[in-house]
């Protein structure tokens, strides 16, 4: 099995080591391990090559089982050419339409509001489409009656297959279902977007579905954070609605993320959700846990159950006996941070 590496910018560099050590240290448990491809891409690149990866980039991706992402973005370059040069086309070429973000608290970890310790849920976000298109333009450009246009596209294909996703991931779990909409206010996609899950989610059995407007989702999500069980939204919903939910559960730094292609026609994309965060780059204190649980997703979905569960326990028990980085109130860096799951992980082979 091999696993195209894209480190990144930022403290892309920084977790990505420690989490390949970790994810390698939980196959080795089970006699297994992976080949790792990596490519330098990223602003690096950009800044060398003047694109953030080759022509045939999407080429060379294609031929292996998964991507492995750190985070892209540098303050010198828009970051419409780092995100829109990279991330995007990658979701948008393998066809990664669910993007999933399963937030848990940590043990040990405080959440800034009460309640935050119970949160348990998983936000399936739609990721090829909706709020994230390229249809629109800029007219009258520098004059009074200058104008943006940016067209919202959802279509029923689109909306249905993320729908379906999150209804089977529903059914594994509390058989809850929660629908961000927005249909008082955006009058066109919203309904339709509300239509096509409702129809979804009625040909299925055993999953209780709630739509519940993007803003008062917003508050409950604060409020009482424990109620949620799968969330499934639009592009633009979802990607709030993630930073938000990472928040109630501590830490962004934690926060694990998959692009995933469910047909497995295409490799799919894990990464963190957490960018390059230039405020404490190069100074080894960003939190690996992040990508270190995004890599036990990743090992889930190539069909390493086992080590995925070994990783989670892994990183579950070191953050709970203290070994934390700044951002969870510790005092750890990364490495030291990384170097103790790995130490979890073969003392107990
Ligand atoms: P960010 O996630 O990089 O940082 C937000 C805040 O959280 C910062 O204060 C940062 O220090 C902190 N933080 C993030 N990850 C952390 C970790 N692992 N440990 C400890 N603290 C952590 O978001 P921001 O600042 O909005 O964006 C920075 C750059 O990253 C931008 O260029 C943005 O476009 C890019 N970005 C890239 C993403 C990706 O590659 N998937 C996702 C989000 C942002
Ligand atoms: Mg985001």
């Amino acid at each position: 099995m091999s696993i195209a590496v894209i480190a990144g910018d930022g403290i892309g560099k920084e977790v990505m080591p420690p989490a390949i050590a970790c994810v390698d240290a939980a196959l080795a448990r089970h006699g297994q391990a992976v080949e790792w491809v990596h490519y330098p891409w990223g602003s690096d690149f950009y800044l060398a090559e003047g694109s953030m990866m080759p022509a045939d980039g999407i080429d060379q991706l294609a031929q292996h089982e998964a991507i492995f992402l750190g985070a892209v973005g540098l303050p010198q370059i828009p970051d419409t050419e780092t995100l829109w040069g990279l991330l995007i086309p990658i979701r948008r070429e393998f066809e990664q339409y669910v993007n999933l973000r399963p937030v848990r608290a940590l043990k040990g970890v405080p959440s800034p509001v009460a309640g935050g310790d119970g949160i348990d849920l998983i936000l399936v976000r739609e990721n090829t489409e909706g709020e994230y298109s390229e249809i629109g333009g800029r007219a009258h450009r520098g004059r009074d009656i200058e104008s943006a246009l940016q067209v919202n596209v959802f279509s029923r294909k689109g909306i249905a297959r993320v729908a379906r996703y999150a209804t089977e991931l529903a059914k594994t779990r509390r058989g809850l279902l929660t629908s961000a909409t927005k249909s008082n206010g955006i009058i066109h996609t919203m309904p339709f977007w509300d239509e096509v899950v409702r129809e979804v989610v009625s040909a299925a059995d055993g999953v209780r579905l709630e739509s519940i407007l993007i803003d008062a989702l917003a508050a409950k999500l604060i409020l009482a954070p424990a109620n949620f069980d799968v969330i499934v939204a639009s592009n633009l919903f979802g990607d709030i609605l993630s930073d938000l939910a990472g928040a109630v559960a501590g830490s962004i730094g934690v926060a694990p993320s998959a692009n995933l292609n469910p047909e497995r026609e295409y490799p799919s994309l894990f990464e963190p959700v957490h960018g390059s965060a230039p405020d404490i780059a190069g100074r080894g204190i960003a939190n690996p846990i992040g990508q270190i649980w995004t890599g036990a997703l990743m090992l889930e979905h190539l069909g390493h159950a086992e080590a995925a569960a070994d990783l989670t326990q892994a990183f579950e028990s070191v953050s709970a006996s203290g070994i934390r980085t700044r951002d969870l109130g510790g005092i750890s860096s990364t490495a030291e941070v990384g170097a103790a799951i790995v130490a979890h992980l073969t003392d107990r082979t």
